[in-house]
């Protein structure tokens, strides 16, 4: 069986991905915490901080993995503006420990990565865009794509966007919010000029063990199959929840006052990974749809 090692394992990402390997293959989940929040019965755990090359290295030379997973990640973006020195310790410190393992031995490294190292002049964003990040986020995770692409042949950079689903005690993202917002009756202001193609995490983690198992090399856009505002996508999260769509009001990125600029036209475009992958990359309502069946309870 084929081992993966799985940073950020108590993520959203982390979560599903140590959930569908598992599947297939032997898992060594890490993260910052020292208890699991994972269901799998099937994988390992350990509180591992990634930025202590030491301790890192240890268990990676213990593991001896054939992939490692980089879904860890200091993901906050407005708060990559505030902590600069943190994020740079855990996007980019973090991946010069793994690249520096990786170039040693014979393992491959699939890092995630943004649709935030563009401007959003353009997007969606084929894999051959210029970069050029607009925040400290997306600076940082085109940092960690340069050293890897400098130092490394046996890697894949999966670049991805607006990750939604449910897992266990993860810090809520746009739909999960977006559902209890409207549930408690509360009015919400969304911006009409804000464009992606937001991908439901299982699909996510479906399409990169898909990756992983033809050994895919270079860099690959994952996003979801449909690309449209942020106004838009919360009115479909009302239509499939069936929420009250009238708490929704339109509004424009530079009305918001967020911390982080953010790119406008986002998005990847995810024409090749539809051409190699066999998993089919969900369009808005489709990822919904089972994302409501999964808090629904149902299969
Ligand atoms: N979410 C999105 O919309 C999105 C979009 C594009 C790309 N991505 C990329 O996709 C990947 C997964 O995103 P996600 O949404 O699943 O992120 P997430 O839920 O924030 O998970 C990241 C995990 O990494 C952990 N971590 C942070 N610093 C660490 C450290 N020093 N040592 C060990 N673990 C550490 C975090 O722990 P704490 O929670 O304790 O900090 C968290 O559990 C990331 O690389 C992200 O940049 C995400």
């Amino acid at each position: 069986m084929k081992r993966v090692f799985i940073t950020g394992a108590n993520g959203l990402l982390g979560q599903k991905s140590v959930s569908v390997f598992s599947k297939r293959w032997e898992v060594l989940g890490i993260d910052l915490h020292q208890t699991s929040f994972l269901d799998s019965k099937n994988a390992t755990y350990r509180g591992i901080d990634f930025t202590d090359k030491e301790t890192l290295l240890e268990s990676l030379e213990e593991f001896h993995p054939d992939v490692i997973l980089n879904a860890g990640a200091f993901t906050d973006v407005d708060g990559c503006e505030k902590e600069k020195e943190a994020a740079f310790r855990a996007n980019v410190g973090a991946v010069q420990n793994l690249v520096e393992y990786c170039s040693g031995e014979n393992c491959k490294l699939i890092q995630l990565s943004t649709d935030y190292l563009f401007d959003g002049k353009e997007g969606p964003y084929p894999e051959n865009a210029e970069e050029n990040p607009v925040g400290y986020y997306g600076q940082t995770k085109f940092e960690a794509e340069q050293l890897i692409k400098a130092n490394l042949k046996n890697y894949l950079i999966a670049r991805t966007n607006v990750l939604y689903g449910i897992a266990n005690k993860v810090r809520s993202n746009f739909v999960t919010w977006l559902i209890e917002t409207l549930k408690d009756g509360k009015p919400v202001r969304i911006v009409t000029d804000q464009y992606n193609n937001p991908i439901l995490v299982d699909n996510l983690a479906e399409a990169l063990r898909e990756c992983a198992e033809m050994d895919l090399t270079g860099i690959l856009n994952l996003g979801g199959g449909e690309y449209l505002s942020r106004y838009d996508f919360a009115l479909k999260i009302a239509e499939v929840f069936t929420l009250d769509r009238n708490l929704i009001t339109p509004i424009v990125t530079k009305d918001l006052g967020q911390v982080a600029p953010r790119p406008l036209k986002g998005g990847l475009d995810e024409t090749l990974a539809r051409r190699l992958l066999s998993t089919k990359l969900l369009d808005a309502r489709e990822g919904l749809e089972v994302m409501k069946r999964q808090v629904q309870g149902k299969p």
